[in-house]
């Protein structure tokens, strides 16, 4: 199939006054990523996308920041006043005057979006050679949405929002799901022709429907099946169940693919975390950010690692351990109450209970890495004081802080010797009589 060049417009300059907030909705995050990021990042996974084009108003200045920091691909246009979505799509206009591909369009404050359903819905209109597509879903209970409307032959005709619409249109179950892909040369001239004539007196996105069935373009609908997919966050509640929706999702994904989830009711791994088949992952578990963690390992309970660690096979990463970039190899055991960060660990290393890895610098503000060869042994609460190089088969007794480099099978020991006094306690007890 011919693939055409594409743009997207991410709606994304509402106020979200229910978050009750002062930072702008779309900044607030689902695993440490503001909701318009993970709505960037499936948008951006489309073969042929060329440029997103951000919509940004109420908070405009930290959403541009974001954008400007974290995507090449993405630039930001304002939209000084919110008089409704036609209008916020149509601040796009100067970028695109001359751009003859495929317009999709998205509101940044849906998260759960996935790339393979964007994907989906582009084949859909290629193969369909569809001038306007709309992406629908069906809801028991869909108030709040606009409605798809149909003709007799079930053609989209148009949509109505909740608001204006008649008793009857609102028993319609199939709903607007807000995302739209246009054919730019064909439906670009709608946004000239959009009016507020409506209940909300708002320039309704929606009406680009209507505009390219009375052109007699082709205008189909795609509905989707999940419909968590389009979940739209307005409040806090939204964004506390769109977390669990992402994560429940992702938790049976991995499932499916061979994972053990003991406990999926207090576990949380990103979907940006690959995971291979016959791992286990322990109760109260929290894998944030991007991470890799391979086959026949065993994470928790109790365990947070905090992104950019590869942690290859067999490892065993136990309780109230933290990790943060950490590439640790085979069979190495990190069990319990460590925090690793900054280090390079190789196979077969045992780290003993209580180990810090201290990796940062709070006056330089620096990091430094640590590096482990294979078969090192650490000592219990024992401090690695980055950067430190420890050779392969080293042993560091218990409680040591190690400041300098250790040399391949050496014993390195920092503590000061024991002492004993004989009778002590008895002489002791002795003397208060
Ligand atoms: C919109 C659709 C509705 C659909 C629903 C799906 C219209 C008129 N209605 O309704 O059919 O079922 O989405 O969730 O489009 N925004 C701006 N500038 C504006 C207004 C909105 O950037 O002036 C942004 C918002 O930040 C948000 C998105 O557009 O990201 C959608 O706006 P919202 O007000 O939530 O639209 P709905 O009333 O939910
Ligand atoms: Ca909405």
């Amino acid at each position: 199939m011919e693939t055409k060049a594409l743009k997207s417009i991410i709606l994304a300059a509402g106020k979200g006054t229910r978050m009750k907030s002062s930072l702008p909705k779309v900044l607030h995050e689902i695993f440490s990523k503001p909701l318009v990021g993970w709505v960037i990042d499936s948008v951006s996974k489309l073969p042929d996308v060329e440029e997103n084009i951000i919509v940004i108003g109420h908070g405009a200045g930290l959403v541009e920041e974001y954008i400007a920091k974290n995507y090449a691909n993405s630039s930001c246009v304002l939209q000084k006043e919110q008089l409704g979505t036609g209008h916020a799509a149509s601040m796009a206009m100067d970028k695109l005057k001359d751009f003859k591909g495929l317009v999709l369009i998205t509101c940044g404050d849906t998260p759960l979006i996935e790339a393979d359903t964007l994907k989906s819905f582009v084949e859909f209109h290629n193969s369909n050679n569809s001038s306007l597509t709309v992406m629908t879903a069906e809801f028991d209970n869909p108030f709040g949405y606009g409605r798809i409307l149909r003709d007799e032959k079930d053609n989209v005709a148009g949509i109505v929002e909740q608001k204006d619409a008649t008793e009857a249109q609102k028993a319609i179950k199939e709903i607007n799901t807000g995302i739209y892909l246009l054919d730019w040369v064909k439906i670009k001239d709608a946004f000239a022709e959009l009016k507020n004539n409506n209940v909300q007196g708002e320039y309704y996105l929606t009406d680009i429907v209507k505009w390219s069935v009375s052109k007699g373009f082709k205008t189909l609908g795609f509905k989707i099946d999940d419909n968590r997919e389009i979940f739209g966050i307005n409040s806090r509640t939204n964004l506390q169940e769109a977390s669990f929706m992402m994560k429940d999702k992702y938790l049976d994904k991995l499932m499916e693919e061979g994972v053990t989830i003991v406990d999926k009711n207090t576990t949380f791994i990103s979907p940006e975390t690959i995971i291979e088949a016959d791992t286990t992952i322990y109760p109260n578990t929290y894998i944030n950010g991007k991470n890799k963690i391979a086959s026949c390992c065993k994470i928790g309970p109790m365990t947070h690692i905090r992104g950019n660690c590869d942690i290859e096979e067999g490892c065993k990463i136990g309780n109230f351990v933290e990790l943060k970039n950490a590439k640790i190899a085979k069979k190495t055991n990190v069990c319990h109450l460590t925090y690793m960060g900054d280090a390079i660990v190789g196979s077969h290393v045992n780290i003993g209970a209580g180990t810090i890895f201290a990796n940062y610098n709070s006056i330089t503000k620096e990091k430094k890495v640590s590096k482990l060869e294979d078969n090192v042994s650490i000592g219990s609460n024992s401090v690695i004081v980055a950067p430190v190089h420890i050779g392969h088969d080293a042993f560091v007794a218990a409680s040591s802080c190690i400041t300098k480099d250790i040399e391949e099978n050496s014993l390195a020991l920092t503590r000061s010797p024991q002492k004993e006094f004989k009778d002590w306690v008895k002489t002791k007890k002795g003397e208060n009589k």
